[in-house]
């Protein structure tokens, strides 16, 4: 480094510590020297988060939160889309990338979870990691059901209109809440505004804190790694740094730069190819504009919620009361976050677990993909049925837990980590 810019740092280091931060999160932050593919997806991660934030911008400047009609009879905010799809430059491609971003964002926020779930990343010291992640699940939940409320067309308003009428359900209060979310008696350009107001600013800032208390957790008490063992335990007597570590920058930024471009080419593909995912990412009756008198024949969530959905259909009603099915969805998410209290194994890593957990995992993994698929589907006395199975197998992988993880026939686990 010239002399110049030695000295400009130095300056800097004086008022604000730019070299002790840099030192502390990259260039001296040990991180195991074993991770694999599932330990991309932080990153990804935080690149889409960057992603829906620009392109978020961008479409800000050209979208309009009105739900009144023009002179053509279609809504402002959905003539404002057409508009950027069709009039601003480039602004199919702004748009695109921030709808299909947003299923992106699900996918490797759910592979990312997963490789919590495969190496025990949740377990003690990590609890506080992995309660920040789910509280950004539900923050992100948040973020693309309102998102999905703005372009106005009949998914936005039917699909809203299901969402929200499901705290009708809440006893004695529930009409209240409903009206109080809505900001009026039915869907109307109230909520569109108060949706919009949250959608670009107050929920993004949430996720923001929320994912930087998550790093800051992480740096903390560190990585673990595909063996779920802790490196702190075999430092160097004379330098403290762990044996089995390496520093993140450089190792680990350039290892992050191939997952981003590998990630980029096949978020690229999807997106010059198949930018609506054959109607999963954006349904064909969003391309209608919103009819309040109209009620679509099939209205179904976006994929990455109708697991939940399914689960919301799959509980049969009380006293003519969707209540109960309204608790089952809320259980299946706020169930998640006692993970690290309901695994008793004594190992971590799925390396060194035996087939109980294997298979509670895997059937675990089946049924989030069954009722996927079933929330996409219209009902049936069959498929409900199914998702009252599915539903079950969801709910006893975490209930039975204290019980198989303890149970299982575990291997030991190696001192040190082994290769990748
Ligand atoms: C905006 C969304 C998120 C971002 C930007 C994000 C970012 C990150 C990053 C950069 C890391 C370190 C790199 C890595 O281990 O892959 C990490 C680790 C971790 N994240 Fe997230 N995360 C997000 C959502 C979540 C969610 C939803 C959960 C779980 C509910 C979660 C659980 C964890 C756990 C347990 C670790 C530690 C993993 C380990 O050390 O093995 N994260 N996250």
């Amino acid at each position: 480094m010239s002399s110049k810019v030695q000295q400009f740092l130095g300056w800097i280091d004086d008022r604000f510590p730019l070299t002790a931060t840099w030192k502390q999160h990259l260039s001296e932050y040990y991180a195991p020297k074993n991770f694999n593919f599932w330990y991309f997806f932080g990153s990804l991660a935080l690149l889409v988060l960057v992603m829906q934030i620009v392109t978020g911008i961008f479409l800000t400047m050209h979208y309009k939160p009105d739900a009144s009609l023009n002179a053509a009879g279609v809504s402002v905010a959905f003539a404002s889309v057409e508009y950027i799809m069709r009039d601003v430059d480039w602004g199919w491609l702004i748009r695109y990338l921030h709808s299909t971003g947003a299923s992106m964002f699900f996918v490797v926020v759910y592979l990312h979870m997963y490789r919590g779930l495969i190496y025990g990343s949740y377990r003690k010291p990590r609890e506080l990691i992995w309660i920040f992640g789910c509280f950004i699940y539900v923050a992100l939940m948040a973020e693309a059901f309102m998102g999905y409320l703005l372009p106005w067309g009949q998914m936005s308003f039917w699909g809203a209109q299901v969402i929200i009428n499901l705290f009708d359900a809440i006893p004695f209060i529930g009409p209240d809440v409903s009206t109080w979310i809505r900001g009026d008696f039915v869907i109307s350009g109230a909520t569109l505004n108060r949706f919009f107001a949250f959608h670009v600013i107050a929920v993004p800032l949430v996720l923001l804190g929320l994912v930087v208390m998550h790093l800051v957790a992480l740096h903390e008490v560190g990585s673990n790694n595909p063996d779920g063992i802790e490196i702190k335990k075999h430092k160097d007597p004379n330098t403290g740094i762990p044996l089995d570590g390496i520093p993140f920058h450089p190792y680990y930024t350039v290892k992050d730069i191939l997952g981003v471009c590998v990630f980029l080419i096949v978020f690229a593909v999807i997106l010059f190819f198949t930018p609506e995912g054959g109607g999963y990412f954006l349904e064909a009756n969003n391309f209608i504009p919103a009819d309040p008198f109209k009620t679509p024949e099939h209205i179904a969530p976006l994929w990455y919620f109708t697991a939940f959905y399914s689960i919301l259909r799959a509980v049969p009603p009380l006293f003519n009361s969707q209540f109960p099915g309204v608790i089952a969805m809320g259980l299946a998410i706020v169930v998640m976050f006692l993970l690290p209290w309901l695994d008793r194994s004594p190992v971590k890593s799925i390396r060194y677990r035996g087939a109980l957990y294997k298979w509670a995992l895997a059937l675990f993994v089946i049924a989030f993909f069954v009722l996927s698929y079933l929330g996409t589907q219209s009902v049936s006395e069959t498929k409900t049925w199914l998702a009252r199975i599915f539903s079950i197998i969801y709910f006893l992988f975490f209930i039975l837990m204290p019980w198989y993880s303890r149970a299982d026939k575990t291997k030991p686990e190696p001192e040190r980590v082994t290769a990748c």
